[in-house]
């Protein structure tokens, strides 16, 4: 998608950039200071969707709306900042929900406007990948990045701020819809990846076995559907209201899933002939695929790196952060006119 840009010249490089991320149901603000880093951050969690299993549109659309103002009220307090000294706005332009995103965009837009400072699209998926780099022990680059959330699945071959080249992705399902669906099946609520992970401690390998759907082989896309499918019809046909066997079941769908992101990370690490590894989104909180790498990475000799466990999910620290290399670069957006692209590629972001 292309947008609109102009170059900017900046007297200094001292930028105080605040981040608005609305992409799905999360509201995640930040103020990223390129001297000094991450002021602070704000996360509201959304959860009028429980009650429905799954995020509703309307609502999560309306639910920024609500929130946005009382959490940028709330930020400026706790990192002591005046709404003056912003010196840039940027926001999450897609991928994402239509409503959600024209929500954060007008926000971010008019905030800007009134302030009389630039605005920058984000990449939902280049923020998560570049999560990691708010940590003081951030990767280098050249990497390979890992993202896996509850609307992607996918391999990038990241060469430096803003080279992205996709070298696989879901075909269907992303990993974390795939945890999602299945923890609703075992009754465990909405977003279903931790608490499924949870159910999974309990249980133990070797009572069931799922498929390792194009584990094998150089392909380094994925596919979950048929997975989900094997789970769903397994739970059906077994005693879910006895808490051992939803266990195993949570925890041999785990494995599975665990099995393929692990070995398509070792292929295309090879393929790539990259030595580190960045794994982000939603799904990179879980500890089984954290310390299952962790593990690979000594016997391999690769290195690997995560952002903290608050910055995998949806958070406005990574939209700071990315849209700062964007402003850094003398880029920024030039048109008031809000447009948002919910199904915007990651190649084509910058
Ligand atoms: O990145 P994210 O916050 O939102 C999207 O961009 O989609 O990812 C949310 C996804 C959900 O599917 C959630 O179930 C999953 O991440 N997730 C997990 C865990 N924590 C969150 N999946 C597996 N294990 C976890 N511990
Ligand atoms: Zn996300």
């Amino acid at each position: 998608m292309d947008l609109p840009l102009f170059l900017f010249e900046y007297e200094s490089k001292k930028l105080l950039v605040l981040g608005v991320e609305t992409s799905c149901d999360e509201t995640g603000l930040a103020l990223f200071d390129t001297k000094l880093g991450l002021l602070a951050h704000k996360i509201y969690s959304q959860d009028i969707h429980i009650q429905y299993g799954g995020v509703v549109p309307e609502l999560a659309s309306r639910d920024h709306v609500q929130k946005l103002l009382p959490l940028l009220q709330d930020l400026l307090r706790i990192a002591c900042v005046d709404k003056k000294n912003i010196s840039a706005v940027a926001y999450t332009a897609g991928p994402g929900l239509v409503g959600a995103l024209m929500v954060g965009a007008v926000f971010a837009k008019s905030l800007a406007l009134c302030l009389g400072v630039p605005h920058v699209a984000v990449h939902h998926m280049e923020g998560h990948l570049l999560a990691p780099m708010l940590e003081s022990n951030a990767p280098k680059f050249p990497f390979l990045a890992l993202l896996v959330s509850g609307g992607h699945t996918m391999l990038v071959r990241v060469d430096d701020f803003g080279k992205y080249g996709l070298i696989g992705e879901s075909l269907d399902d992303a990993a974390g819809e795939a945890f999602d669906k299945i923890a609703k099946l075992l009754g465990l609520g909405y977003p279903g990846g931790a608490a499924l992970e949870k159910l999974a401690k309990k249980g133990s390998l070797g009572h069931f076995y799922f498929p390792r759907p194009l584990m094998e082989g150089a392909v380094l896309d994925f596919s979950f559907s048929g997975l989900k499918t094997c789970v769903a019809n397994t739970i059906r046909s077994s005693d879910i209201s006895n808490e051992q066997i939803k266990a195993d079941i949570a925890c041999a769908f785990q494995d599975a899933v665990i099995d393929v992101l692990v070995n398509k990370c070792i292929s295309a690490l090879k393929l790539t002939k990259l030595s580190c590894l960045v794994v982000a989104g939603g799904v990179s909180a879980n500890e089984v695929l954290r310390l299952r790498l962790q593990e690979l990475a000594q016997v391999k000799n690769f290195s690997v790196y995560y952002p903290r466990l608050e910055f995998c999910t949806d958070n406005g620290a990574m939209i700071a952060y990315a849209g700062s290399q964007h402003l850094l670069r003398g880029v920024a957006e030039q048109s008031l006119a809000v447009e948002v692209f919910p199904r915007w590629q990651l190649h084509s972001s910058i």
